[in-house]
């Protein structure tokens, strides 16, 4: 069986490229739906059955445990897919995101003070707040929506992303560190960690917080990673095919992944 990802477009596959680094053995299966991009501004039953249509599809191409890449998707389905989904239909596979492990890493960096970039619906859901308020400690987070860098990223207009995010950054106060809370934004963790790393300001990013906190996963539950098939497969499934996502998709993995 495979692990499965599941993104709104093609951010999740840095994640997922990630994720295949840091355990290449396992075969891979992932699924964007870049018909029905963007979804920061959908609401909230529009994104559930949208990213029911992945999860079931991902499901059906064989996948034991899947992964929200999405924050947007996780932070307004990943609960209710969970429990009442997954239980009724596939008890014995799992479905992750990528927020508590997101808090987590937070807190191991022990930064007493954020800021968190995600679409509207993330940043409006507050889902971050309200799992950071479970911990005594919790560091103050300021989040600030950002809208726009979806589509800047999605057409490969970098800089300009890169740009918006530089003057977010410069305009801070008191945060020691910024969570890209967006598939999307990972694509630019690179470049925004190398110029911040002098000044001490710390660039959270999910492509580099997965890999690991999936390794431990699977440490922790030797039931499900034996059943995993270990013959490096991938595969990319996309809703909308163009020649912009062909690009990114040579760019990002050399051109040897195909889709079915
Ligand atoms: N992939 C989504 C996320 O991580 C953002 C893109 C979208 O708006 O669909 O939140």
């Amino acid at each position: 069986m495979k692990i499965g990802f599941f993104d709104s477009g093609l951010g999740g596959l840095t994640i997922m490229n990630a994720v295949t680094k840091e355990l290449p053995q396992y075969d891979y299966e992932f699924y964007g739906d870049t018909a029905n991009l963007p979804y920061g501004d959908k609401k909230e039953e529009e994104i559930f059955e949208l990213t029911k249509r992945g999860i079931e599809h991902l499901f059906a191409k064989d996948c034991l445990l899947i992964i929200v890449a999405c924050n947007t998707a996780s932070t307004e389905t990943l609960r209710k897919l969970q429990t009442e989904y997954l239980q009724i239909n596939y008890p014995d596979r799992r479905i992750l995101g990528v927020i508590i492990p997101t808090i987590e890493k937070l807190l191991e960096e022990r930064i007493e003070e954020a800021i968190l970039i995600g679409t509207n619906r993330t940043i409006e859901s507050r889902k971050y707040h309200i799992e950071l308020n479970k911990y005594t400690e919790a560091p103050k987070l300021n989040s600030i929506a950002t809208p726009s860098l979806v589509p800047l990223i999605e057409t490969q207009k970098y800089d300009e992303a890169y740009a918006q995010i530089c003057s977010i950054i410069d305009s801070r106060t008191t945060e020691k560190g910024i969570i890209l809370g967006c598939t999307h934004y990972t694509t630019l963790n690179a470049k925004l960690s190398d110029r911040y790393r002098e000044d001490n300001f710390k660039i959270i990013s999910q492509d580099e917080i997965i890999p690991k906190k999936l390794h431990e996963y699977l440490n922790r539950h030797p039931e499900l990673e034996k059943r995993l098939g270990k013959n490096s497969k991938r595969n990319i499934y996309l809703t909308k095919h163009s020649e912009i996502y062909d690009k990114f998709l040579a760019d990002l993995l050399g051109g040897v992944f195909i889709d079915d």
